[in-house]
């Protein structure tokens, strides 16, 4: 089995569905029973991370790299955003989504530090 295909299969299949599914809570947050969306983005979340650190551990990265710092900062902002979809206003939420989503990608592929 390939370790390396199979976590980036795992983070990037996961990263996908988590911003998908934070995408539709933020479109209509009051038709979504919150428990239940809670718990998909929470495992979708988890799984996310599981990828990242095993691509991480293949690929000898250390958890001080700064990209991977700034990668962290951008999972967390988008983990959160699920829940804040309930309390705080669709643009701020969309905006958010976008730019977490958005650095995390630019580090990944542009790595400027
Ligand atoms: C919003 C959060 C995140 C997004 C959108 C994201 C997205 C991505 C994408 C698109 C790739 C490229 C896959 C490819 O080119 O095949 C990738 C690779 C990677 N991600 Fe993430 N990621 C996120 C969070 C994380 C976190 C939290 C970690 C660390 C625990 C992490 C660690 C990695 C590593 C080590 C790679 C492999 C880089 C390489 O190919 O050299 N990512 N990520």
């Amino acid at each position: 089995m390939d370790k390396l295909a199979l976590y980036h299969f795992l983070h990037v299949l996961s990263i996908m569905l988590l911003t998908g599914a934070t995408f539709y809570v933020a479109a209509n947050p009051k038709k979504h029973k919150k428990g239940k969306m809670m718990a998909i983005t929470g495992i979708l979340s988890l799984l996310a991370l599981v990828g990242g650190s095993g691509l991480m551990a293949v690929m000898k990265y250390s958890w001080g790299t700064p990209w991977i710092i700034v990668k962290i900062v951008c999972w967390l902002a988008l983990s959160a955003l699920s829940g804040m979809a309930y309390r705080k206003s669709k643009s701020m939420v969309v905006a958010g989504i976008i730019l977490a989503v958005g650095v995390a990608v630019y580090m990944v592929y542009f790595r400027p530090f």
